[in-house]
Order: structure tokens, then C-alpha cells, then sequence
């Protein structure tokens, strides 16, 4: 069917490839291109042979310029962008000036605020519209998946969904004292932030952590589930009918959260560059450096995540309850890609985002959230690529 450029070469990088070529009717021809030119190469060595044609390509992704000609050379039918999402703008930048369809899965963050909001991709819409390309952002499990199962609630289940409570639980196990199961920058940039859900239409503030639950999750069992800012509060309360209150909560263990506290206490979650030794170095990447690379957690974890959302709402004028989740086992992840289940949760939906582009089903020019899609399609692709759902309507509540 056609071409996609895909750009990062990290953990979710290696999962989008793996299932682009899994997917070789859809993607045919693939670059992988990134900073670090060695580790697109590794992956090219490790898939090449089916059926799917693979390149590589250096890039900066900071650099319009450089991405515009690359983009020029290969013609893709799709940019999949998976490097950081400090690069979200200088990529849509160079997809509009060529013309090509978008895809991400984190939105645009400047690299000196911790802060998340669509308001930066936002401004493209108009010009994505006249250029008559689709962008569709946070094409990842959350955002992601969890706006498509939002979708998919309103369109098949709700005639109002009122409350939304989205929950991400990991309880896999990697042995070691303190990592992160994705790029630690971002992840630690995300839960240090202060938290925040939205009430009629408006966003409370909390201080970071400060909201603690416990929820017993199936499969998984009870975990201690905490309040974050999450990106996809913002979209989902705009574009799913009738929302009053929708929150975000992630799983911490105990472990995880006292490795944190000593760290951010000392100083090393810290963003602000400080003088060492007569060089500028920002605390968080230094720590970056030191932690384990996500990518080499895959094969030590062992367990499964839990992603889901709880809905409640009116359907003809009665209340409705309904839980939509996918339970994802790190191992065998680690069997089928060679990466755990985190970056198998967010590499999964970012391949199918891009098949839903580039076949049609999602052709909608403009800057479009996910939940903005025809859920169908994409939760039977689900299904089929290796996130399989499951639904219930008559799930534990969280507290108020
Ligand atoms: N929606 C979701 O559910 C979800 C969940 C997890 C992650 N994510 C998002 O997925 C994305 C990838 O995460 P990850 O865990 O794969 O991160 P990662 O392992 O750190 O990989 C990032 C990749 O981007 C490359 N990169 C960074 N800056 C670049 C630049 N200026 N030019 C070219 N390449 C550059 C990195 O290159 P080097 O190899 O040289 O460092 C690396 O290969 C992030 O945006 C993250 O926020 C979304």
C-alpha cells in the first residue's frame, strides 16, 4: 500500500517497526530515521528479510530543514513520529511544508516547561486543513487507545458520558530498585508536575501525588493508584458529550515513590541547567544517564499492565456504568517484539493510527485527537494486533 517515515529509534520506535513489518500489506516501505543513526541500523539488521523494505536515515528532528529534505527524498505517505515530543512542532512543521499526513503519540512540550497542552498543535489546524492533510495526534495507549475506548462508549453505549475516570496500571516487576518503563525525562517530568483533572470544564489543581486510591484491578489485583495531569483530559473533555468531571490515575509502588521523593528532594528531578565543572548540565538528563535505559527492561520484567477506562453516564434517560481495559503481559511482549509491555502498548496504537491514515478510513484534514476518529475501525485492528479489550457494566467505582 505505501511508505512510512518513522522517527526515533527508541523503545516505541522498535515496536512501531516490528509491527510495521507484521503489517508489510499496509507498509511496504519503511526509513527509520534518527540522531543516533546506529541504533535504526540495529533495527533495519534485526527485521531485515520480509517483506517490508527497510531504510535508514540520520536526522536532527530539531531541524525543520533537514527533516523537510529527508521527507522530500524518501516520499513517505506518512510521517510516525516517535522521538520526544520536544520535536512534535519542527515535524508537523516539515509535514506541511511537503505535504505529507502526521502521527504522534505525546504532545508538544517545550523543553524548558514541564507543560502539557494541545494548545501549540492545536494552532495547526487551519493550516493542515487548507494543506489537505491529516495530523492525528496522540496515537499511543494514553493518549490513545483510551480516547478511542471513550469513542467507542459514546458511539455504541452513552447518549452522555458524565464521568470518566482513566486508569493505568503497570504491575510488572523488572528487579531492579528504581528505572522507568519509558524515556525517565519524560516520565519523570510527568509525575514530579503537579496533578490536575477537569470539573465542569474547568481544571483543578493538585499538589504533585497528592490523591491516592486504591483500586483491585482485574488480572492484576490492588495497587495504590495516584492522580496525574494527563494530556488527553484535555481533548476528551472537549470532544466526549456531556463530561463533568474525567481524571487520570497511574499505579506508583511504594519503592517507586520513596526512590522518587529522595531524588526530586535532592535535587536531581530538577530541569533548571546548573554549572559542573565549567559545563551546563540539567540534573534530569544527567539522571537520564545514570538510570536503566528502558529499553534494556524488556527482558527482566516480568507481569502485566492494566489500561483502561471507567464510564458513567445516561443512556435513554437511565444511568449507565461501563469498563473498557486491556490487560497486556510484559513477557510476552518481550517474546513477540523484544520490548516490554510499555513500549508495546504505545507502539501497537501508533502502527495502527498510521494504517488508519494511510488506508483512508482516517483521512480528515485538519489536527484531529484520536477520540475525534470513528472508534470501530481501530478497536477491531486492536483486537488483531496484539491489545485485545475487554468490557464490563458493572465495575468497582473509584471513590469521589
Ligand atoms: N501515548 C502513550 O501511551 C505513550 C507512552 C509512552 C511513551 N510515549 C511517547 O513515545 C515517544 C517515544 O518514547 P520512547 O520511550 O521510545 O523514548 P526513547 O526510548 O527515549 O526514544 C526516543 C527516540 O527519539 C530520538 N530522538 C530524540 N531527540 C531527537 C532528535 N532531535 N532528532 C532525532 N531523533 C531524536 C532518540 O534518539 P537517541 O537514540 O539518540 O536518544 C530516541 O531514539 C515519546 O514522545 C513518549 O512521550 C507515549
Amino acid at each position: 500500500m505505501g511508505r512510512a517515515l518513522i522517527i526515533g529509534a527508541g523503545g516505541v520506535a522498535s515496536v512501531v517497526v516490528h509491527k510495521c513489518c507484521q503489517n508489510s500489506e499496509v507498509f511496504e516501505e519503511i526509513c527509520i530515521a534518527s540522531r543516533t543513526k546506529e541504533k535504526c541500523d540495529a533495527l533495519k539488521e534485526k527485521l531485515e528479510g520480509g517483506k517490508t523494505k527497510i531504510s535508514t536515515a540520520y536526522v536532527d528532528a530539531d531541524n525543520t530543514e533537514m527533516l523537510i529534505e529527508l521527507i522530500n527524498s524518501f516520499k513517505p505517505d506518512i510521517v510516525i513520529n516517535v522521538a520526544l515530543p520536544y520535536q512534535d512542532l519542527t515535524i508537523m512543521d516539515a509535514c506541511l511544508a511537503t505535504g505529507v499526513d502526521y502521527v504522534d503519540t505525546a504532545n508538544y512540550e517545550p523543553l524548558d516547561t514541564a507543560k502539557f497542552e494541545y494548545k501549540w498543535q492545536w494552532a495547526y489546524r487551519e493550516k493542515y486543513e487548507k494543506a489537505g492533510i491529516t495530523a492525528l495526534l496522540g496515537s499511543g495507549f494514553d493518549p490513545g487507545v483510551t480516547g478511542v475506548f471513550c469513542a467507542y462508549a459514546m458511539k455504541h453505549y452513552f447518549d452522555e458520558i458524565h464521568y470518566i475516570d482513566i486508569l493505568d496500571a503497570n504491575a510488572g516487576d523488572h528487579g531492579y530498585p528504581f528505572a522507568t518503563n519509558f524515556n525517565p525525562e519524560i516520565n519523570i517530568r510527568e509525575i514530579t508536575a503537579k496533578g490536575s483533572y477537569i470539573e465542569n470544564g474547568k481544571w483543578v489543581e493538585t499538589e504533585p501525588l497528592e490523591f491516592k486510591q486504591v483500586y483491585d484491578f482485574p488480572e492484576i489485583g490492588p495497587k495504590d493508584i495516584y492522580l496525574l495531569h494527563h494530556e488527553e483530559l484535555e481533548s476528551l473533555a472537549l470532544n466526549i458529550k456531556g463530561v463533568k468531571k474525567i481524571r487520570f490515575w497511574m499505579t506508583f509502588s511504594e519503592k517507586y515513590i520513596n526512590h522518587l521523593t529522595v531524588l526530586e528532594n535532592v535535587g536531581m528531578t530538577s530541569i533548571e541547567p546548573i554549572e559542573y565543572e565549567g559545563k551546563q548540565i540539567v540534573p534530569l538528563q544527567f539522571l537520564k544517564a545514570v538510570l536503566p535505559d528502558p529499553a534494556s527492561l524488556g527482558p527482566r520484567t516480568k507481569g502485566k499492565t492494566n489500561i483502561g477506562c471507567i464510564m458513567q453516564g445516561v443512556k435513554d434517560g437511565k444511568p449507565l456504568t461501563y469498563y473498557v481495559y486491556n490487560v497486556c503481559d510484559h513477557e510476552e511482549c518481550y517474546k513477540e517484539v523484544g520490548s516490554q509491555a510499555i513500549s508495546y502498548t504505545t507502539g501497537v496504537p501508533a502502527m495502527i493510527g498510521a494504517m488508519m491514515v494511510m488506508t483512508g478510513k482516517w483521512k480528515k484534514p485538519g489536527v484531529n485527537n484520536i477520540e475525534e476518529f470513528d472508534p470501530d475501525p481501530f478497536m477491531e485492528a486492536l483486537n488483531k494486533w496484539g491489545l485485545p479489550w475487554k468490557e464490563s457494566f458493572s465495575p468497582t467505582l473509584l471513590e469521589e
